[in-house]
């Protein structure tokens, strides 16, 4: 969890300078700032530039909850009957509580999103994309230094990205009445209802929405789409790189998080009423900065905060039963959806192990314990752990050889990405009445999230890379520009994206000639179609299924099992 937040935490160290002045950052028009006026009251905004130069209004750090502070810490979100006054969202809100570097904006009044649009009048209103971040529901936000917006206001879209409160502030769950759990998925939900309520004001269309989510985020839509809460809420979906269906067990509360996190904070862990009583008085930056203290072992494991199972206590209920039974009573809300792994997600974890002699060591005498918290298994059934060994890495101990590292490669990726997307994949292609299409993401740029720290190149496909084309990111990359061996995967990938927005397939129907090759049929049970994604685009079937079937049998599901209560 450490190494996977450090990706992003260190590099926001690079910010300050990195966002502040950029070539991007939005000069006053001489035509003064636009103001948007929405159902719940007027909005001012101001001017940015997209990639191509094309001049597109940007409305930052807009408060679509109430702040969830004071009595409101740890509860649903409250949303707005009105605003008060003129809403300034001429500059980038916080961040979620989270550790960052001194100075970087973060506040526990961050349940915020930006909009971006850059035809506010146009007769059509246009596709709207709202994106969920990524960050293993501890770190990143929804800010234009994280997922900016520039590369895609080069389309005719309205663009959304949103904050949801984090780590225990967003996903703490007693499993009593004290903390039912969820808030952080319920913070989504009001987004996407104020996005409902008040997206054409901003010229975009509240029936065409597309739910876009990167891991975490994309494990969030995982859950939307069989949530009673999120029903109506959206039309499309891409979720990459994370879903709720693996061998992550999902019960009905993380009580053992909660107590955790009061003892990191010095709380009493006597009872839940005492450990909420007392965390509702702590600083949130305490128990934003007390992230590190849920790292096991070597920065695992990368998920901590998992969804719950709500019991009933009056609440509204984001998650009633178990999402695979929710989605075999049919509750799931069907629709075009696109779903993606990258070639290596989480490899580089690999190394955080090999390349060090006290971590290896211990890893090869406690498999079992370290294995379970690396790969997400069962805690209580060293089982699954042997077997993934056996299979994976073969005989003999752990070494910082070329076996060992190759064999915890899969293993981090497939257990932390790889199994959760083909267990998706092939739920969604029997229980979906839409398509579903599938991606390799297999794209080796300029940048990566793992760059060799020699090389500083990339080594791999890393988790995150198809971001690298989709969104500015200058907390952490520089600009792609209109040149440059780069530049081709930006047009390609925001064309992907933004004509399955519009049409719910990315398909091409001759308007986009960046996409002109590209033939993308859709998975179906007995032709498990794929689209290789790289600089060609290419058509496979049975993405990595040999390694997937040693999962399947360790977590068996019945794919085609449907209830009696579906109609
Ligand atoms: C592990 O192996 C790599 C590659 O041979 C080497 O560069 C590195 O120093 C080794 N690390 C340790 C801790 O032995
Ligand atoms: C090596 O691993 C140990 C045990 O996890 C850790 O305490 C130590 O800081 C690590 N060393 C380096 C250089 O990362």
């Amino acid at each position: 969890m450490h190494v996977f937040g450090a990706v992003v935490v260190c590099t926001l160290a690079c910010l300050t300078h990195a966002y502040h002045g950029g070539s991007h950052a939005g000069a006053s028009q001489p035509s003064g700032d636009p103001v948007t006026v929405t159902p719940l009251g007027p909005i001012k905004g101001s001017w940015m530039t997209s990639r191509r130069g094309r001049r597109f209004e940007s409305y930052r750090g807009i408060r679509y909850a109430q702040p969830p502070v004071g009595e409101l810490r740890f509860q649903p979100p409250k949303p707005f009957n009105k605003y008060e006054g003129e809403v300034d969202a001429r500059e980038e809100g916080p961040a979620c509580p989270q550790p960052v570097t001194p100075g970087y904006y973060v506040d526990e009044d961050c349940l915020r999103l930006n909009v971006y649009t850059p035809k506010k009048n146009s007769a059509k209103p246009l596709p709207v994309v709202v994106f969920i971040h990524h960050g293993g529901f501890y770190v990143a936000s929804g800010r234009s230094d994280v997922v900016g917006p520039h590369y895609f206001m080069d389309r005719d879209m309205v663009l959304v990205t949103i904050n949801y409160r984090l780590a225990s502030l967003g996903f703490i769950s007693t499993g009593d009445a004290n903390a039912p759990g969820n808030n952080g998925y319920k913070d989504q939900v009001a987004a996407l209802r104020w996005v409902q309520q008040n997206i054409a004001a901003f010229g975009g269309d509240p029936t065409c929405v597309t739910v876009m989510g990167y891991s975490a985020g994309s494990l969030s839509i995982g859950l939307h789409l069989v949530s009673p809460m999120s029903k109506g809420l959206f039309h499309r979906a891409i979720s990459m790189s994370s879903s709720p269906f693996s061998q992550v067990v999902i019960g009905y509360d993380q009580f053992h998080l909660a107590k955790k996190q009061a003892e990191l904070v010095g709380c009493p862990t006597t009872d839940s009423k005492a450990i909420m009583d007392c965390l509702k008085t702590i600083p949130w930056k305490t128990l934003g900065d007390s992230l590190t203290g849920f790292n096991e072992f070597a920065g695992d494991p990368v998920l901590v905060w998992t969804p719950i199972i709500e019991k009933d206590f009056g609440q509204e209920r984001f998650l009633p039963r178990h999402p695979l039974e929710m989605l075999q009573d049919g509750e799931l809300q069907s629709m075009p959806y696109i779903v993606s792994q990258t070639k290596n997600e989480f490899y580089w974890m690999a190394y955080k192990i090999t390349n060090n002699a006290t971590r290896i060591e211990l890893m090869d005498k406690e498999w079992d314990k370290l294995a379970s918290i690396a790969f997400l298994l069962p805690r209580d059934n060293p089982q699954p752990a042997r077997v993934l060994r056996e299979r994976f890495i073969g005989q003999g101990p752990l070494r910082n050889d070329s076996k060992t590292n190759a064999g915890l490669e899969v293993l981090y990726g497939d257990s932390l990405v790889g199994f959760a997307m083909h267990r998706l994949a092939n739920l969604m292609c029997i229980h979906s009445k839409s398509p579903v299409y599938y991606y390799e993401f297999n794209y080796v740029g300029q940048h990566s999230f793992y760059e060799d720290p020699n090389t500083k190149k990339p080594a791999g496909v890393a988790h995150h890379d198809d971001l690298i084309y989709m969104f500015t990111i200058s907390a952490l990359f520089p600009d792609i520009g209109l040149t440059g061996p780069d530049a081709k995967m930006v047009d390609r990938m925001t064309a992907v994206m933004y004509n399955f927005a519009k049409n719910g397939d990315p398909n091409p129907r001759g308007d986009l000639p960046e996409i002109k090759d590209l033939s993308w049929p859709p998975m179906v049970p007995s032709k498990r179609n794929y689209l290789q994604l790289g600089s060609t685009f290419s058509v496979h079937q049975n993405l990595f299924e040999d390694r997937f079937r040693v999962w399947d049998e360790l977590f068996p599901i019945d794919y085609n099992y449907k209830s009696a209560k579906k109609t």
